[in-house]
């Protein structure tokens, strides 16, 4: 197994050349896309499903493409959340959002080609067919309206309601799980797992998402703009259901170390190279940004 550092390096150098700029077209779509994907995210998607190729014995290098596939749909992901009819925010990864730079329309379609992108590249990925098959059936569910953009549609209809920890719990394994655990799903399927195996993977990531979406939630009321790269106070400003209004800050942490133990809890039970996901799943629950 590798290093956090090592799976990022990869996934980052993946995704410099994954986007060209035609001469003549500066300032245009392609740049728009390029300066959100390279704007510096975590890349925790990718290094959780390169981490998962690996432990199940698979060869990274032809999951690459699939790893980052996953990057692409987040950062569409985010470009959208920022917008003023969605979540209107102005800074992300440390940067003025996609929309405050390149205006409403190109942000919008810098995020929709963004997706075709994601689709192309997993298509175009060097594993055996019916691999590439399997990690486009989960990318393309996990992504759509019975995953993120579902999750996505239930945060902005309940904006200003009050819901339920349940409801709120649906929201989240939706908006934020779905993805995190199509991540490790697809680095399993790179790697040719058994059903088995692909769905221990899938339960693991949605416990992970759930305590990762949390912890976003308790970091958007207690970091700085500078810290996170991302406008705090944004929640409370959109009337958003959090489990930080719902929980309070130690009923949060709570709730991160019960699903990061459980979530543990599922690697060792189904799979032997554990160290590495078990420590990543660990340093997320007490990410600062
Ligand atoms: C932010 O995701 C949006 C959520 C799903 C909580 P990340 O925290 O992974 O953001 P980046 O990719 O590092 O910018
Ligand atoms: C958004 O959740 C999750 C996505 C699917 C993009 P948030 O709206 O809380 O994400 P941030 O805090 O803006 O990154
Ligand atoms: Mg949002
Ligand atoms: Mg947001
Ligand atoms: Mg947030």
């Amino acid at each position: 197994m590798k290093s956090f550092a090592a799976y990022k390096s990869m996934a980052d150098a993946f995704l410099q050349q994954a986007i060209t700029v035609p001469a003549g077209e500066e300032g245009g779509l392609a740049e728009s896309m390029r300066y959100s994907l390279l704007a510096g995210g975590k890349r925790i998607r990718p290094v959780l499903a390169l981490a998962f190729c690996d432990a199940l014995g698979g060869d990274i290098e032809k999951a690459l493409p699939a790893a980052c596939a996953l990057e692409m749909i987040h950062t569409y992901s985010l470009i959208h959340d920022d917008l003023p009819c969605m979540d209107d925010d102005v800074l992300r990864r440390g940067k003025p959002t996609n929309h405050v730079v390149y205006g409403e329309c190109t942000a919008t379609l810098a995020g929709d080609a963004l997706q075709s992108l994601a689709f192309e590249t997993l298509a175009s990925a060097p594993l055996e067919s019916g691999r590439i098959v399997r990690c486009l059936k989960i990318l393309s569910e996990a992504a759509g309206y019975r995953g993120m953009c579902q999750g996505q549609f239930l945060d902005m209809e309940g904006e200003g309601k009050s819901l339920t920890a349940e409801e709120l719990t649906h929201i989240n394994n939706l908006k934020t799980g779905a993805l995190l655990s199509a991540a490790c799903r697809m680095g399993a399927a790179a790697a040719g797992a058994d059903e088995k195996q692909l769905e221990a993977a899938g339960t693991f990531g949605s416990l992970l998402g759930l305590a990762f979406q949390i912890r976003d939630d308790v970091l958007d009321v207690i970091s700085t703009d500078a810290e996170l790269g991302k406008s705090v106070g944004s929640d409370v400003q959109e009337h958003k259901n959090t489990y930080m209004a719902l929980l309070g800050m130690e009923g949060c942490n709570r709730e991160i170390s019960r699903l990061t133990a459980s979530a543990v809890a599922v690697l060792e039970e189904n799979f032997t190279d554990t160290a590495f996901l078990s420590d990543l799943a660990r340093s997320l629950a007490e990410r600062v940004n």
